[in-house]
């Protein structure tokens, strides 16, 4: 560590990476082709990582790239320590470790825990006979007395999610397809195999994981049926018929997250990212006992939630509220699993949403794609990938749409590769695309980076208090309080499409825009009342100028 790093972690109270920092997330299938063959890969993203270090983030996370049918898209995995040869080798990887390093920022994978791919050996094993020593590593069970399924439970892509196995007569349960059975993480040799494979990234100088599904991992040990959901709909996603109360978020989850925690901790600064969809009061109990939980139990929020200032407002009041002492914030818009937030909230707002992202107090994870602008794609039902859409068509719930490829340039298929991609490129790349949105200082992408620089530089808005204040119905606006001789920071954020007026009480002068969704209104002095045209945001400096 440098001098200035030290004295600037001195001044920051020595905040660790992770929580200052903005994570970035790339879905490796759509990021950057290098081969030609359709399909992103780890040369690909080395070759990109100068746009990501101009862009300001600190830490990149990949989904899975290790060896796989593909299936899901990766999230089979087939073998936890090795790459897929789709997005390169081994080597490739070391290679890509080090040019994040050398840049400065850090590599989160993705590890998924809950299920492997059933051409994982262990579970070629495990159905090979009753009797073998890996039976157990997954959940099996005879059927009800009837010959059907053990129970009711059902899978989140459609249909029961047990799966008779001819040779043996026992069906196998798995939360996802028939091709992702779930390992039995009550067996203790489960546990030591997955942490082994963690180790063996850690060991690389992997700087953190995401953990896929962790609210899963547990399942009731008496396999009780869950029980009816009585605010579903047959035109509903057909899991929702069920409430998951025997088959997510169990007590003993945390023991295990315990375990994994310790194994983090064994190494210096590492990062453990739970993926948990559940509602705030339950999020929050993955913090665990601060040592024993998460570091960030992904905090899904703004993703659900209506795109309403007050709701808002009060989520995050609720959210604020719940954290534990020690639990750090983090915020999300969008991932490789919900529709595009430009698509969500529309153009317009989706300014807005870049501005309440990186002013929050807590983590942000920025979504490849979304600091352009990219909205989700129009899929023909011909070229279909998702196996979510091909199970359950029709609903609206298929992810294809949010994972097409990066916008480069208006060259071929975007810059992405040289022949037609895996999915295909939206139809708005010639103008939607890194390159041009450089250019244009005011597109969205220019607006994410100024804000980053901002919060960069900003020890208020990395690590500073958070503060509600009063604004009219439309209008979410907060404070960002710096320490003694620090910028403070007040956001304004108009979600309406509507002129909208915030009075400012208390203000010291001088205060004055820093960043806004309009770049005219930079270095506009303020006080007393602040105007908001329709669809405007604005983060202004208070007190002392930043
Ligand atoms: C997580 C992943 C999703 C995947 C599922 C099963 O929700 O984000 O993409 O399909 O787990 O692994």
């Amino acid at each position: 560590m440098n001098g200035i790093e030290a004295t600037e972690r001195r001044a920051l109270g020595e905040y660790l990476w992770w929580q200052r920092g903005i994570i970035y997330q790339i879905y490796p299938r759509s990021f950057q082709d290098s081969n030609a063959d359709g399909v992103g890969d780890l040369p690909g993203i080395v070759s990109r990582l100068d746009y990501l270090r101009w862009l300001g983030i600190d830490a990149i996370w990949i989904s899975p790239i290790y060896p796989s049918p593909m299936k899901d898209f990766g999230y089979d995995v087939a073998d936890y320590r090795d790459i897929h040869p789709m997005f390169g080798t081994l080597a490739d990887f070391e290679r890509l470790l080090q040019e994040v390093h050398g840049r400065g920022m850090k590599l989160i994978l993705d590890f998924v825990p809950n299920h492997t791919s059933s051409v994982h050996p262990w579970f070629l094993e495990s159905r090979s006979s009753r009797h073998n020593p890996r039976r157990d590593w997954y959940l099996w069970r005879d059927g009800s007395a009837d010959g059907g399924p053990p129970n009711n439970w059902l899978s989140n892509f459609g249909g029961p999610a047990w799966t008779r196995d001819p040779a043996s007569g026992q069906y196998y349960y798995h939360a996802f397809l028939a091709d992702q059975p779930d390992l039995n993480w009550r067996n203790p040799a489960v546990v030591g195999a997955m942490l082994d494979n963690l180790r063996f990234w850690l060991d690389r100088g992997v700087d953190g994981f995401r953990v896929d599904v962790l609210w899963h991992l547990i399942k009731d040990d008496r396999f009780r049926d869950n029980p009816r959901n009585p605010a579903w709909t047959p035109d509903g996603n057909p899991f929702h018929a069920l409430l998951p109360e025997y088959t997510a978020d169990r007590p003993e989850v945390h023991d295990l997250i315990t375990v994994m925690r310790r194994l983090f901790d064994e190494y210096a600064q590492r990062v453990l990212i739970g993926e948990i969809y559940l509602p705030i009061e339950r999020l929050v109990t993955y913090y665990g006992t601060g040592p024993s939980g998460a570091h960030l139990p992904f905090n899904f929020q703004l993703i659900d939630a209506p795109w309403d200032a007050r709701h808002i407002a009060q989520l995050i009041d609720e959210y604020e509220a719940a954290l534990p002492a020690y639990g750090w914030p983090n915020w999300v818009l969008g991932n490789h699993d919900n529709h595009r937030i430009a698509s969500r909230i529309g153009p317009a707002q989706a300014r807005i949403a870049a501005l309440l992202l990186l002013t929050l107090r807590g983590t942000p994870t920025l979504y490849y794609g979304d600091e352009l602008g990219m909205r989700d794609g129009d899929i023909p039902p011909a070229q279909v990938q998702d196996p979510l859409e091909r199970n359950v068509p029709g609903k609206g719930l298929g992810r294809d749409p949010e994972r097409t490829p990066m916008q480069w340039d208006d060259g071929p298929h975007a810059g992405f590769s040289s022949v037609a991609p895996w999915l295909p490129v939206l139809d708005d790349f010639a103008h939607v695309n890194v390159h041009s949105a450089q250019q244009d200082p005011d597109s969205l992408l220019s607006l994410y980076h100024r804000l980053i620089r901002l919060r960069r530089g900003s020890p208020a808005l990395e690590v500073g208090r958070f503060e509600p204040y009063p604004s009219s119905r439309d209008v979410l606006a907060y404070l960002r309080r710096g320490r003694e001789g620090e910028s403070s920071f007040l956001v304004c954020l108009n979600l309406s499409a509507q002129p909208q007026r915030v009075t400012l009480t208390d203000l010291p002068a001088p205060s004055s825009v820093v960043v806004g969704t309009r770049r005219t209104r930079e270095g506009e002095e303020v006080s007393d009342v602040f105007d908001l045209a329709a669809n405007e945001g604005a983060v202004i400096a208070v007190g002392t100028t930043a």
